[in-house]
């Protein structure tokens, strides 16, 4: 039976199961949206921290929802593993990219225990309430307080219904303080390291052929919510020579982000959201709001493309008398995966027949934010459906899985091991 539980294809199959049970929680009935404290979110965080008891674990859900699970090591004064990922989704988003950070160790802590083995060391699970900061605009939210960077200001930021971040942690029933927050900042003596399981979201795998591959470093990011200022009025009387049409000035300032930001190889931009408040089919648009979201394989690539979108865009506003005021919204540094870390999930990987593959990760992870505290290393889990990602259409085999979770045994078994020697 305990055998039975830790081979790849019961472990790949487990982890799409609950994938699918995860799904059917969602803030939309024909998407899959779950948005931090939502009612879904909480259903959520109830399934994982039930599963993580049945597999053995000391469960918490801490003062910012996130659900912490912990199989008790077999020397209890080692420092801890830990891994995770987050359980929060974009909006229309697919079933895997987080949540397979999560069902996967825990699928794994199951066969262990099923078979009474305890690693060396302690192994922790952190399910992140909020890493895509989908309602509050507060991406990382979660691994932020882990590392102690929490920016208490967050708490009096608003979603779309007005509802502030404290307000809507008290009506889940977390304390809403900050003082609750910063507690829950780790200290760096008691970890072992941070490893975190990721489908890939591109199509380097599906492309290659691998199932799985090694995550070498991650692209930082920085985010800034823009809004344009021009002027209302009346469509069909101001003429064109005499408007101050927001939106026509968005669309220029877009471009521009695109037209920069196809400069470097690893350089990415993106205006994802866009919107003219209060607009009319027969009125000018008076006002115009996007987003933007600048990344790159390494700081000075990506900080040299931001300064060079903000002059443009100043100068695109000032040329058409409008008005651009750009909010910060966050900065990530990109985080390098540590080299001992890296070499070891390498070694798993060749150990269980596959082909070992490093690549760089485009999209943001817990585990950058996690960087700032211990060492990290990721598994990427090969994306079906071109490669497809923060689109429903988001896929992966249980056949991939099962290789993946095959690699994790391995992996915390090796670190566990030097660990418990320490
Ligand atoms: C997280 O999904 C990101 O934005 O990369
Ligand atoms: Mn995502
Ligand atoms: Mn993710």
């Amino acid at each position: 039976m305990s055998e039975k539980m830790l081979s790849a294809a019961s472990l790949g199959a487990r982890i799409l199961q609950m994938a699918g049970q995860l799904s059917r929680h969602s803030d939309q009935p024909d998407a899959l949206t779950v948005s931090y404290l939502s009612p879904a979110h909480r259903a959520v965080a109830q399934d994982l921290a039930g599963w993580m008891r049945e597999a053995g674990m000391r469960v918490e859900i801490d003062a910012l929802g996130n659900v912490v699970g912990r199989y008790a090591g077999a020397h209890p004064d080692a420092p801890v593993l830990m891994t995770g990922s987050h359980f929060d989704t974009v909006r229309d988003g697919g079933r895997y990219d987080g949540r397979l950070g999560i069902l996967l160790p825990i699928a794994v802590v199951a066969g262990l225990n099923a078979s009474g083995e305890r690693l060396p060391c302690e192994l922790e699970i952190v399910a992140f309430a909020d890493e895509e900061g989908l309602r509050f605009r507060s991406s990382f939210l979660s691994s932020s307080a882990l590392v102690g960077a929490f920016d208490a200001a967050l708490l009096d930021r608003a979603d779309a219904d007005g509802i502030a971040l404290r307000d809507a942690m008290r009506a889940a029933g977390l304390p809403g303080t900050e003082a609750s927050i910063r507690a829950l900042a780790r200290d760096r003596r008691q970890l072992a390291g941070y490893v975190e399981v990721h489908i890939e979201q591109g199509p380097v795998l599906l492309d290659r052929g691998l199932p799985v591959g090694i995550v070498t470093s991650i692209a930082g990011s920085v985010r800034m919510a823009a809004a344009v200022t021009g002027l209302a009025s009346h469509a069909g009387t101001t003429p064109m020579t005499m408007r101050r049409d927001a939106a026509a000035a968005a669309a220029e300032m877009i471009l521009a982000v695109e037209r920069r930001c196809s400069q470097a190889p690893t350089l990415v931009g993106t205006v994802g959201m866009l919107a003219v408040p209060n607009g009319s089919a027969n009125v000018v648009p008076g006002r115009c709001d996007f987003s933007l979201d600048i990344r790159a394989g390494d700081d000075a690539t990506r900080d040299a493309a931001v300064a060079d979108v903000v002059r443009e865009c100043e100068a695109i506003a000032s040329r058409r008398g409008v008005a651009l005021s750009l909010t910060p919204l966050m900065r990530v540094p990109c985080a390098r995966c540590a080299p001992r870390l890296v070499d070891e999930l390498e070694a798993c990987v060749e150990r269980a027949g596959v082909q070992a593959f490093r690549l760089p990760s485009g999209a943001g992870h817990d585990a950058m934010m996690m960087a700032r505290l211990t060492e990290v290393c990721m598994l990427f889990v090969r994306c079906g459906n071109g490669g497809i990602s923060h689109n429903p259409l988001e896929t992966m085999t249980a056949d991939d899985a099962g290789v993946a979770a095959g690699v994790f045994v391995d992996f915390v078994r090796q670190v566990g091991r030097q660990v418990g020697r320490r």
